[in-house]
Order: structure tokens, then C-alpha cells, then sequence
């Protein structure tokens, strides 16, 4: 998801997208600059991929992604492997406990994008995976809770030795490889922390 800061400058962000009575729904965290971004500017993209290469460069190579304007709001798309794209404006929302909200988006723009383009492949679904378990990993050690963080650390391991198995392409491999490495060190650093 694609949105606008105060200073003009665009976030991208993997976000969860749910279909609820005509609206696209997305639960994010209060602490991520997505909620923020909409909550300012009421606006933002949905840049709609399988392709989990562009879930990981939005999350960790955000400078390698390029952006082009849309069509009916501020807030630019991403030029790349997107399958569609769905412009949007945010209507209402709720808190869903302390720490999420309930954002509910309204489509009024959605065009065809270059489309991810895949085979399928289960090394995808697992670099997928293995984003998915490093943000939960990151919250655990950022709220001090080791035991969850190695246990989430062993979710990471596993995908990852999984997708090595698989020979996958070189972007996807180089990728994984880091995120494997990111996720270790982050947990060496806790324990050393404890120690
Ligand atoms: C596939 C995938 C789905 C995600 N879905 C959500 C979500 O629904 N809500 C959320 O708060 N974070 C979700 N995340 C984690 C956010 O992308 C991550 O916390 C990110 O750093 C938030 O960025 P921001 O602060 O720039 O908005 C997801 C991550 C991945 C890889």
C-alpha cells in the first residue's frame, strides 16, 4: 500500500487487504506510518501483487522501487510487478483493540497494472512467509518478548532452508539470504542483550 506524508514523501507499506460491503479493508497497527499517512491525507494505493519480491523491497529496499502518478489521488503507485492498482479514500474507521485499526477504504479508481507475471512457485509463497514472520519477529523484540521472538525466529529458519531446497532465481534468493541473516543477528542482539 502506497501512502503520503506530511512532507510529501511516499510510504510503502505490505499490508493485509480484506473485502467488507463495498469496502477494502486493511487492519493496521497504530504505530506504522501507513495509519498515520491516512489518517492526515485520507488517501491511498493499492498496489495489488503476488509477487513476493516487491513485498520484500517495500519493506526492506524501499529505495529500489520506483513510483509513477495516479489517477484520481496524490498519492503516486508503484511502477513495477503490480497486478492491479486501486485508488482509494478512506471513509471511516474504528480502534480494534489498543494497538490496531479497522480502516475502511473506497475505491474510485482501479486500473490494470504489468502484472506479477509468475510461475508458480513455492519459493515465493515462502520469501511471503518468511516477511510475514520477520515483522513478527520485529515486534517481539521490540516489546521485549524473547521466547515469542525465538520461537517466531524458528518459523524464519524454517521457510528459509525450505526455499533454499527449492533453487529458487537469484533476486529471490538474494533477498531470502538477507532476511534469514537480518532475523538472526536481531536475535543474537536480544539474547546478548539479556546476557
Ligand atoms: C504480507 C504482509 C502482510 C502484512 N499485513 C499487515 C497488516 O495487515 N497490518 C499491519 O499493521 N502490518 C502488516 N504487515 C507488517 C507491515 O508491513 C510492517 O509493520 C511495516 O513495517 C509497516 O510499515 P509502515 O510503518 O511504513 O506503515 C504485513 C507484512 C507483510 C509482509
Amino acid at each position: 500500500m502506497t501512502t503520503l506524508g506530511r512532507d510529501g514523501t511516499v510510504n510503502v507499506a505490505p499490508m493485509g487487504v480484506d473485502y467488507m460491503g463495498g469496502y477494502l479493508v486493511i487492519k493496521p497497527y497504530i504505530n506504522t506510518k501507513t495509519y498515520e499517512n491516512l489518517l492526515l491525507n485520507n488517501e491511498a494505493v493499492i498496489n495489488l501483487t503476488n509477487d513476493s519480491v516487491l513485498y520484500y523491497d517495500s519493506l526492506l529496499n524501499r529505495k529500489g522501487l520506483k513510483f509513477i502518478k495516479s489517477l484520481k489521488v496524490k498519492v503516486p503507485r508503484i511502477d513495477g510487478a503490480v497486478d492491479y492498482y486501486i485508488e482509494c479514500v478512506l471513509d471511516k474507521y474504528e480502534h480494534l483493540g489498543k494497538d490496531r485499526a479497522m480502516m475502511f477504504l473506497r475505491p474510485i479508481h482501479m486500473e490494470i497494472g504489468r502484472g506479477s507475471k509468475l510461475a508458480y512457485s513455492r519459493a515465493n509463497t515462502y520469501l511471503l512467509e518468511m516477511l510475514i514472520y520477520y515483522t513478527k519477529l520485529k515486534a517481539f523484540i521490540e516489546y521485549d518478548a524473547i521466547s515469542e521472538a525465538l520461537r517466531t525466529f524458528t518459523k524464519v529458519n524454517y521457510y528459509f532452508s525450505e526455499l533454499v531446497r527449492l533453487r529458487p532465481t537469484e533476486p529471490l534468493m538474494i533477498r531470502a539470504r538477507s532476511l534469514f541473516n537480518e532475523s538472526l543477528n536481531m536475535v543474537i542482539k536480544a539474547i546478548l542483550s539479556k546476557t
